[in-house]
Order: C-alpha cells, then sequence, then structure tokens
C-alpha cells in the first residue's frame, strides 16, 4: 500500500543500535558546571527549600561537593556567596575572608585539579538587592564597574580558575580584564554572562541565594525577552573587551540564541539552565508527572544540540550518574 514511499527515515530508527550509531549529540559529565551556594561557618549542609537536591555549604563542605562531583566528571563549579553582612555598595562581595573566597581556598586544596569559578555580580552583597550602584534610584552603571572589578579581583587572588561576571553592566569584562591584568592574573579568564534576559526563572535562585532586588526589578540592566538582535551587540560587546568564553542565559527558553550566537561566534559558549528550569522540572517529577531522569537529559541534550559547549546546571552530578548507567 505504502510501497511507492522512496524515503523512510523510519529505517534508521529501528533498533537501539542504529539509534546510538547516528546520535549526533553526546552529552558528557565534563560539560556540565555545578552551582553551588557558599554560607560562611564550618559543617553546614543546609537543604535549600526552594531548590530541591540543592544545598547551603559552608567552606569545607563545599570543598566536599567538589570533590564528590569532580570524582563523578564533572569539572567545573561554579560558587555563589551568601555573606554574613550586606551594604550598599556590595563590599563583602570582595572580603579576603568572604564565604566565596575562603571556599575557593579550601576547595583548589581538596581537589586542585578542578576548574573553580565565580559568580562576579553585586547582588548577594548589597543590602537592597541590586546589582549594581544605585545612584539617584537607578543602578549607575560605571559607578558599580571598580566594584565588581574589586570583587573579581579578590577571588582570582582566592584562587578562582574562572570568573564570570553576570551583573550586565556595560563595560564589566573591559573592567575586570584590566584589574586582572593589573595585578598578575592575565591568566585568569573571564567568562561573561553575555546574554542575560530579565524574566521569571530565576525566582528560585533568588530565594537560595537571599538576592531578590529591594525595590524594582532588573529589567533596566538585563536584557528583554522579546529582543533577538541585541544579543549580537552584547557579543561584540563582551568579545571586543577580552571575554574567553560566553554566555546565554536562561537556556530552555533560549535555544534560539543559543543557536545563533554559536554560528555567529568561535568562543566557547556556556548556557545556564537556570533555577526556574531546574525546578519545572524537579517539581512535575515530585508531583508524578514527569520522569526526572528522562526530562532533565532531554532538556540538557537539546542545550546541547543548540550550540553550548558548557551547561551549568544544578542536575550535574546526578546527571553525571544517569549518563555513568545510560544504555
Ligand atoms: C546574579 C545571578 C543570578 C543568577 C545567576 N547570577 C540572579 C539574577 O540575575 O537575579 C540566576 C541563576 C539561576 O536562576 O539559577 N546576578
Amino acid at each position: 500500500m505504502n510501497s511507492d514511499l522512496t524515503v523512510r527515515p523510519r529505517r534508521l530508527r529501528r533498533t537501539p543500535a542504529l539509534r546510538a550509531m547516528l546520535r549526533e549529540t553526546l552529552l558528557t559529565p565534563a560539560d556540565f558546571m555545578y552551582p553551588l551556594f557558599v554560607v560562611p561557618g564550618a559543617g553546614l549542609r543546609r537543604p535549600i527549600a526552594s531548590l530541591a537536591g540543592q544545598f547551603h555549604l559552608s567552606p569545607d563542605q563545599a570543598a566536599e561537593e567538589a570533590a564528590r562531583v569532580y570524582e563523578l566528571g564533572v569539572k567545573s563549579v561554579l560558587l555563589f556567596g551568601l555573606p554574613a553582612a550586606k551594604d550598599a555598595v556590595g563590599s563583602s562581595g570582595a572580603a579576603p575572608d568572604g564565604p566565596v573566597q575562603t571556599a575557593l581556598r579550601a576547595i583548589k586544596k581538596a581537589v586542585p585539579e578542578i576548574a573553580a569559578a565565580t559568580d562576579v555580580c553585586l547582588c548577594e552583597y548589597t543590602d537592597h538587592g541590586h546589582c549594581g550602584l544605585i545612584v539617584d534610584g537607578q543602578v549607575d552603571n560605571d559607578a558599580t564597574l571598580p566594584h565588581l572589578a574589586r570583587q573579581a579581583l579578590s577571588h582570582a587572588e582566592a584562587g578562582a580558575d574562572i570568573v564570570a561576571p553576570s551583573d550586565m553592566m556595560d563595560g564589566r569584562v573591559g573592567a575586570i580584564r584590566a584589574a586582572l591584568d593589573q595585578k598578575g592574573f592575565s591568566h585568569i579568564p573571564v567568562m561573561a554572562y553575555t546574554v542575560k534576559y530579565a524574566g521569571a526563572f530565576y525566582g528560585p535562585f533568588r530565594e537560595a541565594a537571599g538576592s531578590a532586588p529591594g525595590f524594582g526589578d532588573r529589567r533596566a540592566y538585563q536584557m528583554d525577552p522579546a529582543r533577538r538582535r541585541e544579543a549580537f551587540i552584547e557579543l561584540a560587546q563582551d568579545a571586543a573587551e577580552g571575554a574567553d568564553m560566553v554566555m546565554v542565559k536562561p537556556a530552555g527558553p533560549y535555544l534560539d540564541i543559543i543557536r545563533e550566537i554559536r554560528d555567529r561566534c568561535d568562543l566557547p559558549l556556556a548556557a545556564y539552565q537556570v533555577s526556574g528550569e531546574y525546578a519545572m522540572i524537579t517539581a512535575a517529577a515530585a508531583a508524578g508527572l514527569l520522569d526526572e531522569k528522562a526530562a532533565a537529559l532531554e532538556t540538557l541534550t537539546s542545550i546541547k544540540r543548540a550550540g553550548a559547549d558548557v551547561i551549568i546546571t544544578y542536575f550535574a552530578p546526578r546527571a553525571a550518574e544517569w549518563l555513568r548507567g545510560r544504555d
């Protein structure tokens, strides 16, 4: 009846061996970067209510966690800090004994081979929760830059292998690059949060990091989700300022942008599967609506297929375990 059909793509989907042979996109644990939330203190491993399966870790515990995930094949972590004190300019973010700086030293001692990246931003350290300094009720771009540079430098001094500014101020990559170079850290790369959209998917993170803005929102500095071409302006700017890696964030809702950045740029590209993307899957799985492993691996495969080299994901250690057991 259908014998007149010449093209039958189903022929190559018939068996697991055929499907495995033809798979173009393969995930490996080394693709993943794992975010860690570091708090002051010792011996602390407290579950984060808004992010099922994630923890607030004291620096010693962050080092243990880094060693554990490295064993699983996850070669990098991304550190966020919850400081003991906050002020208007986020000065605790650059404190040599801050949670991130302390964790960096502990991690590099426990597992020197791991790539320790740090998020550079003021929102976790300012009492108003914005990513920059407030001048006349607005986030002031240029006044913020030296504070970001100072924080990035303190991370490098504590042993960071990569610094990753997420604030979305114009010119921050250049300001950080100059500060690092001046102090003997010309070998430390900057992974820029190049294309970061203002959106609804950061909610669980802001609860986890205590970094929700105290007034207003971030739409005057993060990007409008309805704009596409602006991503290429950001890309050109960060590349010109010396970014070593670029990022698209969030990942899943912005796969088109990941693909277009990949096609236009030869710098390594990271994509951040953010807290809201993670929460949608874990919550649906907890409600019995989705198979967590299958859904998570499908989203990670899609992000890689879109063109990401590195995927920042809260699933990192579990996905590494799932991949080990995969047929
Ligand atoms: C800091 C920062 C945020 C995230 C990463 N770095 C929060 C924000 O921009 O409000 C979000 C990560 C996530 O949601 O998982 N600026």
